[in-house]
């Protein structure tokens, strides 16, 4: 069942959201060569508690850390460790937020330094104008699907795949409601899109195939060809007219 939430919620989440926009801004000045992702998880958490809100991931189906912190082939999910980040490295991290009971969610893929391949610069730009592409179609009268298809069509012009193991999904009284969002998918089908929906919109990419797998630890996704990924989420709201990104 999909949640279409008021203006009265939409506050309580916009409130939410722009902590985990906070949360992103700040781990993203803290990541140089040489950091442990386990300080970004801290610091992460540590400014969400700051602001009397929690992370909404720790504890989630037994999700131990409270940032996702993923690096070069690790798609989503890592939890972070003594691991210090490399120059030539890329990161993801993901972050939810939970303030009086409302959610938000963001992700982000950052360059650890200039240094990173070109390849990974590319994919790391086509994610993020992939997410723009999807956000673009999140608009009242369209379907669901159109922001799956305009994703996927961005994607696989740029010769990257989108991963098929995990969606985008509503988000705003819990971590994950109805429905879910494919990142791929075909244009005009699926629900209609209506005012009051709030979706986390989140393009997952492989620089090779689509297929990853999930390490040892039960979390960490990786890319089972171990090429390099990117991921970018946004929380949005449709409104009447247009589309709001929360975060
Ligand atoms: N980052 C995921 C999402 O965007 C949720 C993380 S679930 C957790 O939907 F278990 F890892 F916390
Ligand atoms: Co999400």
């Amino acid at each position: 069942m999909i949640l279409l939430k008021s203006p009265a919620e939409i506050d309580k989440i916009r409130a939410s959201c722009k902590i985990v926009r906070r949360t992103l801004d700040l781990l993203k000045s803290k990541i140089k060569p040489g950091i442990k992702t386990k300080e970004l998880n801290i610091a992460g958490e540590e400014f969400i508690y700051s602001q009397k809100a929690q992370p909404s991931f720790k504890g989630y189906m037994g999700y131990p850390a409270g940032i996702c912190v993923s690096v070069n082939e690790e798609l989503v999910h890592g939890i972070g460790s003594e691991r210090r980040l490399k120059e030539t490295d890329v990161v993801s991290l993901d972050v939810g937020v939970e303030l009086d009971g409302f959610f938000g969610d963001a992700a982000e893929t950052f360059a650890v330094s200039g240094k990173i391949s070109g390849e990974a610069k590319r994919l790391i730009e086509t994610t993020r104008v992939s997410l723009e592409r999807g956000i673009e179609q999140a608009v009242c009268g369209k379907r669901l699907f159109d922001i799956s298809a305009a994703i996927q069509a961005c994607v696989e012009k740029a010769g990257f795949s989108v991963v098929r193991q995990f969606v985008g999904h509503g988000v705003g009284l819990k971590v994950h409601e109805d429905p879910q969002i494919p990142n791929y998918g075909k244009p005009h089908t699926g629900i209609k899109l209506k005012a009051g929906m709030v979706l986390a919109i989140e393009p997952m990419v492989n620089a090779g195939s689509w297929e990853v797998d999930i390490l040892d630890d039960g979390w960490t996704a990786v890319t089972r060809d171990r090429r390099l990924c990117a991921h970018f989420e946004h929380t949005v709201y449709i409104g009447d007219k247009e589309v709001e990104i929360l975060t």
